[in-house]
């Protein structure tokens, strides 16, 4: 069994403080759906926990089996187990997908002796069941897939390299009713015959129908301010965030955002002594 820690996380893009303080911790085998309006730091968390480089970790932790990721480059913490399906796949004109995954492979010891031989043999495996045709594995990575395909693609990627845990940054969106299931399916069946640990990202309930989730979380103003379970869900596709956030007391979080950051805001006063 292993596990993924988030503690107190704070991030910061282009000098402006994205995440104050994410808490959240995954186990193996175990879904979590994330969800929050737009701009709220879904993908920022997403690719603070991968390691991109231009974002400032400003403090908090990030640990996998009690090892501290944070300060590690990217390929170093795919190397121990973490996996990202970005929102946005990027395009690797002249790098094949079966080049790519082997080289990864190779990159990860313990996976080398399993599957280092029989590479074709599982992406074509994969290929069927994911329902990807095999030709785009020979072409550039990503390179004039749809929006759809390209999700697909993630996840054929993700079943190859087998991580402990993945986050999953909207794997659902621009796939058509049939590759969500067929995509979904192949998560949750991965979650049961690996024991992977899933992050999923997305706005919809109707991804986590088929991915069913055994924690639903939301992040607004920077942080987490609700868990439950995937009753969740259905509650904020009813109520909106804004409902959510009258329930809570929170009357406007973009605002207690602002306050927070304000660069002439003493932290060590409790009180303003003016008043
Ligand atoms: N380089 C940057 N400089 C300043 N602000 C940035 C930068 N990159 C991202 N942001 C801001 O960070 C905030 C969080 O963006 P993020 O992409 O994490 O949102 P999200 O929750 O994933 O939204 P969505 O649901 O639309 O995908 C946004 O307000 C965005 O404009
Ligand atoms: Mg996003």
């Amino acid at each position: 069994m292993s596990t993924l820690q988030i503690e107190g996380l704070r991030v910061a893009v282009g000098g402006h403080e994205i995440l104050r303080g994410v808490d959240l911790e995954l186990a193996s085998g175990e879904v979590h759906a994330l969800m929050g309006p737009n701009g709220s730091g879904k993908s920022t968390l997403a690719h603070a926990l991968m390691g991109r480089s231009d974002y400032e970790i400003r403090g908090g932790h990030l640990r996998l089996d009690g090892e501290e990721l944070l300060g590690l480059p990217t390929w170093q913490r795919a190397e121990r187990g973490l996996f990202l399906a970005m929102q946005y796949p990027v395009e690797v004109p002249g790098v094949r997908a079966i080049d790519l995954l082997g080289v990864a492979l190779r990159g990860r010891a313990a996976s080398a002796d399993a599957h280092g031989n029989g590479l074709d043999a599982r992406l074509a495996a994969e290929a069927e069941r994911l329902h990807v045709d095999a030709q785009f594995l020979a072409r550039g990575v990503n390179v004039e897939f749809s929006g759809g395909e390209k999700k697909r693609a993630e996840t054929l990627q993700l079943a190859v390299l087998e991580p402990k845990f993945a986050v999953l940054d909207e794997i659902d969106s621009g796939l058509d009713v049939d590759a969500l299931r067929d995509v979904s399916r192949r998560i949750e069946a991965m979650t049961d015959e690996n024991r992977l640990g899933v992050l999923a990202i997305t706005h919809y309930a109707r991804l986590l129908t088929e991915l069913r989730p055994d924690r639903v979380h939301v992040l607004l103003g920077g942080r987490i301010v609700q868990s439950g379970g995937p009753e969740l869900a259905d509650t904020l596709e009813r109520v909106g965030y804004e409902g959510l956030a009258a329930e809570l007391g929170v009357e406007d979080l973009a605002v207690e955002a602002e306050a927070e950051s304000d660069p002439f805001a003493d932290p060590t006063l409790e009180s303003n002594p003016f008043t």
